[in-house]
């Protein structure tokens, strides 16, 4: 009781400070912030994050942060997850037998030995109504055996199982939302042996439009976060309000996986107008927020999310799913399928099942990649510290037409600030290169990297001592 009295006058303190710092520019320098150390919350009940201001919890250092307890299943997605979602190519035309052709594919096409678990069924899979006692119920049509024998089929797999939902009072394809359900809907999720559960933002006004619009959204998903704790079943959190209300800020206390944009579209570099909303391409969704802020949030067990993927589906060349997939590998994204996974071309099934581009992503230090430098123009370099003292390089092509570029590695300094991480190279410290998608060995940093890319091209190599 003692500790969590001390950690509410820090608290209170901390907040003084910001408050004084706001309305009185005349006020001497602050006092320094107090050191936090993970010890001083150790016995706090975690109920107590929802008493604590975003800017508070957002400004806590890293190593506290990550041993603070949390409203969320622990060790759950330790890298960031990955699986198949049924949104970007079925919309809400799915039925029980896509979800076993999916799981049997999974399985058939070595998709579960590279590491593929989750199968998500988005919106559309309920009736359109609840029952009488207000429980959800499965579309009769789609799902006429209910969802309990779906998620028996993929768990028979070795998979797991995942359902979508929203905060608001209806999905954003109008089925029935969990609001003021929320206790209701997750003991019926554990009933059906579900793990995964993606949480929408539509129809949430008038909470969208308040003032305080982070602290609702925080609210809003802390109720479905303590609702599936409550509910007993260790289950994946994936929040879905598309970046609007900073979730990167507070979202890691109660989830493992935030979207940061809105909707992806199967275009590399587009904006797609659909009247009140839009979609956007792969470039849309990696310029669309600050990665370096972004970053300093994610780590083992909570990811920015940038979307399922577009992979495979019309729309994209081979070298831009390429570049597509190694990109949402680099930045710790959620590798979640988002094509048709049981008609796919070998080309596709081959990006998907790149070992070496997947363990970028799964790499356990989970340290979120950052942009470098573009160089000559067009070629934009991305970099991220692995495990072991390694590092992964994408140079990639953002322009139309095909490019050359020669990069001097001693010339280059790449260097992490916030994790700390850097790498020199010289002639006594010298790493060997990997191209990854051509799964060849291209030398070592003694001599500069020339390579040419096609339009929208990356090469994604890894260093190596
Ligand atoms: C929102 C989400 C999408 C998808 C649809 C379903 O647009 O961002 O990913 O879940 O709703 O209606």
């Amino acid at each position: 009781m003692k500790k969590i009295n001390l950690i509410l006058i820090l608290i209170f303190a901390a907040n003084t400070m910001v408050q004084s710092q706001n309305t009185n520019d005349e006020q001497p320098t602050p006092p320094p912030m107090p050191q936090f150390t993970p010890e001083m919350f150790a016995n706090m009940p975690p109920s107590m994050l929802l008493q604590m201001p975003v800017e508070f919890l957002e400004n806590l250092p890293v190593e506290v942060r990550e041993k603070m307890p949390k409203l969320k299943a622990e060790n759950l997605a330790k890298t960031p997850q990955m699986g198949w979602n049924s949104w970007n190519t079925f919309a809400t035309n799915i039925n029980e037998e896509l979800v076993k052709g999916i799981a049997d594919a999974f399985v058939s096409l070595g998709l579960k030995d590279a590491g593929y678990e989750y199968i998500v069924l988005d919106d559309g899979w309920m009736a359109m109504e609840r029952d009488a006692q207000g429980n959800l119920t499965p579309h009769p049509e789609k799902f006429p055996n209910g969802i309990k024998a779906v998620a028996d089929y993929v768990h028979a797999k070795g998979l797991k199982f995942g359902l979508y939902n929203c905060a608001g009072s209806r999905t954003c394809a109008g089925y029935p939302g969990s609001r003021g359900h929320e206790y209701q809907d997750a003991l019926k999720y554990a009933e059906w042996e579900v793990d995964y559960l993606k949480y929408d933002w539509c129809n949430v006004a008038p909470i969208r439009e308040t003032a305080d619009k982070i602290a609702y959204a925080r609210e809003a998903y802390s109720v479905m976060a303590q609702a599936l704790l409550a509910a007993g079943r260790p289950v994946l959190f994936s929040l879905c309000e598309w970046g609007d209300n900073d979730p990167w800020k507070w979202a890691s206390f109660l989830g493992h996986s935030w979207r940061t944009t809105g909707d992806i579209s199967n275009c590399f570099d587009c904006i797609e107008n659909h009247g009140t909303w839009n979609s956007w391409g792969v470039m849309q969704i990696l310029n669309m927020r600050d990665q370096d802020v972004l970053r300093k949030a994610a780590g083992p067990g909570h990811w920015n999310d940038m979307d399922m993927m577009e992979v495979g589906n019309a729309g994209l060349s081979l070298y831009e799913n390429q570049s597509h997939f190694a990109l949402w590998a680099i930045l710790n994204s959620p590798l979640i399928l988002g094509n048709d996974i049981r008609n796919m071309s070998k080309e596709t099934l081959a990006v998907l099942t790149n070992k070496n581009i997947i363990a970028l992503n799964q790499d356990t230090l989970g340290i979120q990649g950052f942009r470098y430098k573009t160089i000559n123009d067009s070629i934009e370099i991305w970099a991220k510290p692995l495990a072991g003292d390694e590092w992964a390089l994408l140079f990639l092509n953002r322009a139309t037409r095909p490019a050359e570029f020669t990069f001097d590695w001693r010339t280059a300094q790449i260097s992490d600030a916030f994790f700390n991480k850097e790498i020199l190279f010289s002639d006594t410290n010298v790493y060997k290169i990997k191209d990854l998608y051509a799964g060849k060995e291209l030398g070592d940093t003694k001599k500069p990297l020339k390579a040419q890319l096609d339009k929208h091209q990356s090469l994604v190599i890894r260093l190596k001592k």
